[in-house]
């Protein structure tokens, strides 16, 4: 598959799972003949998964909000889930590969790990490929949507087959639709733009591939370093609060041994509640992995910032603060977890790199971004700040031009990736 856009082109190797219908066609036709004993056994159907988690494959539960052109799993959560999201988290999954060599994830599994939860599993790419690295361990991959999880296995298979292993066998992958958002909205918290986006944080000197100060002007009168960019990451620890009370769970019947929870910023907004329950559906012993980004944008009058501010704020106002102050320490060690280890990771956004590995994984990034742009504001930004569809397009077509004609220099995205375990003495 070749995806180009005005000024970069990118091939991939194998599809990333795109077709031109909706991203449930061909899947959900099959489960509406089978009915619910499809081998996915997406509803509750599984003993060892949770019945009342999930929903049972009704034709009702499989129908999505149109909107704007985009479709939506309900009413109100702010992504999409149509066919072009599901190519986008599939390009990002692979971004995310990239940032740890090739690894799934940080935590240090042991090989006999018995049972994987992933929490908002989107295109599906995640739980196929750690089920095939741990064939002996269920994996369950929960989502509030359906996607085509088969063009992931496609995808695996594949891969597999291109490595030359052509008989093995996919591991079953427990996926169910499930809301995990038990505790909605948070009361309004003021959002400034440093955890929003970051941009006062260039920081041309961390990336080691050009350490050149000076000369092209732009972003140099920002002071940045490494250790500035850091700091941003530490905010004083001041969980939001909810509106009343939750006593509810997440209902699985049994422990896991790992939790991932990756890209979900602005799903959740109340994440000690998140963490506690994590903490609940860990066996002693457990480990939790939770992964997000931020963008650092430099070019203080861009569209690009501009955009990303309005959306910051639009996204606060709505309740569910699209930042990344949940991967603080604090949250985890409030939820009772220790050996809490940050690890971050900047990513190259854009072809400039220079060598050739930096520079694919750059364009790799960029793609992914030019799709999130549109996708990640639009219904934020008709539904809760009064733009009209066309308004909001406009300005993410411009953000895409200035992404496209290097408007920002050397643009790069900070990874973080947090683990943290269920102390091995607490048997609760
Ligand atoms: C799906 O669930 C049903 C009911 O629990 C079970 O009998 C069946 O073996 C499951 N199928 C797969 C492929 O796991
Ligand atoms: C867990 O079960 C309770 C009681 O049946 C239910 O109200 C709640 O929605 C369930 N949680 C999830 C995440 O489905
Ligand atoms: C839609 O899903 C989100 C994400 O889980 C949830 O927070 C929200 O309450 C849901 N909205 C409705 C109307 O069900
Ligand atoms: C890619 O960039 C990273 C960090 O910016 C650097 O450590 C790495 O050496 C680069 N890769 C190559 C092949 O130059
Ligand atoms: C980096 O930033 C920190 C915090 O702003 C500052 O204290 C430090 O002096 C800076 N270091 C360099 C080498 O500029």
């Amino acid at each position: 598959m070749r995806i180009c856009l005005t000024a970069v082109c990118l091939d991939f190797v194998q599809g990333v799972g795109a077709d031109s219908q909706g991203v449930m066609s061909k899947r959900t036709a099959r489960m509406m003949e089978e009915g619910s004993s499809s081998r996915h056994n997406i509803s509750g159907g599984s003993q060892r998964s949770s019945p009342e988690s999930t929903r049972s494959l009704r034709s009702e539960d499989l129908s999505v909000v149109n909107e704007n052109g985009r479709a939506y799993p309900n009413d109100t959560f702010f992504m999409p889930c149509d066919s072009q999201e599901q190519t986008r988290l599939s390009i990002l999954h692979r971004v995310f590969l990239n940032a740890l060599g090739g690894q799934l994830t940080t935590a240090p599994l042991p090989s006999t790990i018995e049972r994987i939860l992933d929490v908002g599993s989107g295109s599906g790419d995640w739980a196929v490929a750690i089920a095939l690295e741990y064939p002996g361990a269920e994996v369950v991959a929960v989502d509030l949507a359906v996607w085509d999880v088969e063009a992931a296995e496609e995808d695996a298979k594949q891969r597999l087959d291109e490595q030359g292993m052509h008989d093995v066998e996919l591991p079953e992958v427990t996926w169910e639709i499930a809301d995990l958002d038990m505790w909605g909205p948070v009361e309004h918290v003021e959002v400034t733009v440093e955890e929003g986006i970051e941009d006062e944080h260039v920081a041309k000197s961390v990336t080691g591939l050009n350490t050149q100060e000076g000369g092209k002007g732009r972003a140099n009168s920002v002071q940045s370093n490494r250790s500035s960019r850091r700091e941003s990451w530490r905010r004083s620890y001041n969980p939001p609060s909810r509106r009343g009370s939750v006593n509810l769970g997440w209902n699985f019947s049994e422990p896991f041994d790992f939790i991932h929870i990756r890209g979900m910023k602005g799903a959740f907004a109340y994440w000690t509640g998140v963490y506690r329950e994590c903490y609940a559906n860990l066996v002693p012993g457990g480990w939790l992995e939770v992964v997000d980004f931020q963008y650092h944008i430099a070019q203080p009058d861009s569209v690009m910032r501009e955009v990303f501010i309005n959306f910051h704020a639009v996204a606060s106002k709505s309740g569910y603060p699209v930042t990344t102050t949940h991967l603080q320490r604090e949250f985890f060690e409030a939820a009772g977890f220790e050996e809490y280890e940050m690890i971050a990771i900047d990513i190259p956004l854009g072809a400039w790199p220079g060598d050739d590995e930096n520079h694919t994984l750059g364009k790799m990034h960029l793609v992914s971004l030019v799709e999130s742009i549109e996708a990640t504001a639009l219904r934020s930004m008709t539904k809760h700040a009064g733009f009209t569809k066309e308004e909001v397009q406009e300005r993410c077509g411009d953000v895409v031009q200035e992404l496209l004609t290097g408007v920002h220099d050397q643009l790069e995205t900070s990874f973080r990736f947090v683990r943290a375990r269920k102390p091995l003495n607490d048997d609760k």
